[in-house]
């Protein structure tokens, strides 16, 4: 049977160490873990069961196996030390017989994003960044109908579109929206974005290194590689939809408790075809997965070991063709999520509602 491997790591420190070590995780502060952490070898979670294409009836088998290092970690550690600790994950995978690795989270955002970690390792390597851009641009899309936001009239925003997902979620969505800002910390690479995307924009893209023009946007993707939320309750207009792809969070959780006239989605979510079992709590209810892992999954049944989605320049002909693949093996978008907890058809005109009250 074919089969691939993904790699998770500890981002919700105390709470992931919990999900496999319930006594370390309770007894040990979340210093202490990553002091420790560092010294930890890479851990074999689980193994996956039970996907199966739609199309083809194809079964896969899977590995969950994590590296040990925090996000903290991967991005303050020298960044070789990092990579050796990835790669000695991946070898891991290699040793169970997985045909295709996946770099969850962190593993695909540090340095050159894959590519170091791919020379390294014999089994192929994806990020899963290409099929996450596809599923958090209609995320954001169907989040939009649901609120009655017509893509034609709207201001819109990129927060973190300097990086590897934002560059292309901000030129899809700069075909679509009347207004683009992209947001980030560094005017240069977003400056040179904005010139690439205004040849082919429906409207005016402007250029940000703080969080005010989200006060204009009704539309909001955020998907930096921060490690505290960036976007707060003031940020944000009443009506608007926010969804939140970064893992860590971007959106703070205070404006799920001070703002019910917002709509914050949980980014990066899809149903897995077939009776899936993880076999590991990573916290996604029964049957579903990141964006990131459905990619390793779905080029799994479609037999394409091969490097797919490496470094931090994606294309748009990987977000299509993986999108295709996907759809065609049975992912599918899954429904609406917000900090974790299920929308309801109710909640959504709550928001509806409020915002309207707000705006008066
Ligand atoms: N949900 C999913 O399925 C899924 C899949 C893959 C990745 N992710 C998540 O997506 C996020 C981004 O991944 P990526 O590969 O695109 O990372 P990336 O290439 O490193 O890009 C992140 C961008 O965020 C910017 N940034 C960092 N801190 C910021 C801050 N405080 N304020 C504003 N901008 C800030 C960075 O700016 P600089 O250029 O200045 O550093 C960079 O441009 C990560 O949280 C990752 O875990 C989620």
């Amino acid at each position: 049977m074919d089969s691939f491997a993904f790699i998770i790591h500890p981002i919700s420190v105390k709470r992931d160490v919990q999900r496999k070590y319930p006594f370390l995780g309770r007894i040990l502060s979340e210093h202490q873990i990553e002091f420790f952490s560092q010294f930890f070898p890479p851990v074999y979670l689980s193994e996956i069961e039970g996907i199966t294409s739609a199309a083809t009836g194809k079964q896969i088998k899977g590995w969950l196996i994590a590296c040990p290092l925090t996000p903290r970690q991967m991005l303050e550690l020298p960044e070789a030390r990092v990579y050796r600790k990835i790669i000695q994950t991946g070898q891991m995978a290699e040793r169970l017989g997985a045909q295709i690795l996946g770099l969850g989270a962190f593993t695909s955002v540090v340095g050159d994003a894959g590519v170091s970690i791919a020379d390294g390792l014999a089994v192929p390597v994806t990020t899963g960044d290409s099929y996450t851009v596809a599923v958090a641009v209609e995320a954001l899309k169907r989040a939009a109908e649901l609120m009655d936001i017509p893509l034609r009239n709207t201001s819109a925003a990129v927060v973190g579109a300097a990086g590897a997902i934002g560059q292309v979620c901000a030129e899809l969505l700069a075909e679509q929206v009347a207004r683009l800002a992209l947001i980030g910390r560094r005017a240069d690479p977003l400056e040179v974005l904005r010139d690439r995307l205004k040849v082919r924009a429906r409207g005016e893209v402007v250029v940000s290194t703080d969080m005010s023009p989200l006060a204009e946007s009704q539309l909001i993707l955020t998907v930096t590689s921060a490690l505290h939320a960036v976007i707060q309750p003031e940020h944000l207009r009443p009506g608007s939809v926010v969804c939140d792809v970064a893992r860590p969070r971007d959106v703070s959780a205070m404006v799920a408790a001070a703002r019910d006239d917002i709509f914050v989605i949980d980014g990066g979510m899809v149903d897995v075809p077939g009776p899936v079992d993880f076999h590991f709590n990573f916290g996604f209810p029964p049957g579903k997965a990141y964006a990131c892992m459905a990619e390793t999954m779905a080029l799994a049944l479609e037999g394409r070991f091969e490097d797919y989605t490496l470094g931090k320049h994606l294309t748009r002909a990987r977000v299509d063709e993986i999108s295709a693949i996907a759809r065609k093996h049975g992912f599918r978008l899954s429904g609406f999520r917000s900090f974790e907890k299920e929308v309801t058809q109710e909640q959504i005109e709550a928001v509806r509602r409020n915002a309207k009250r707000r705006r008066k």
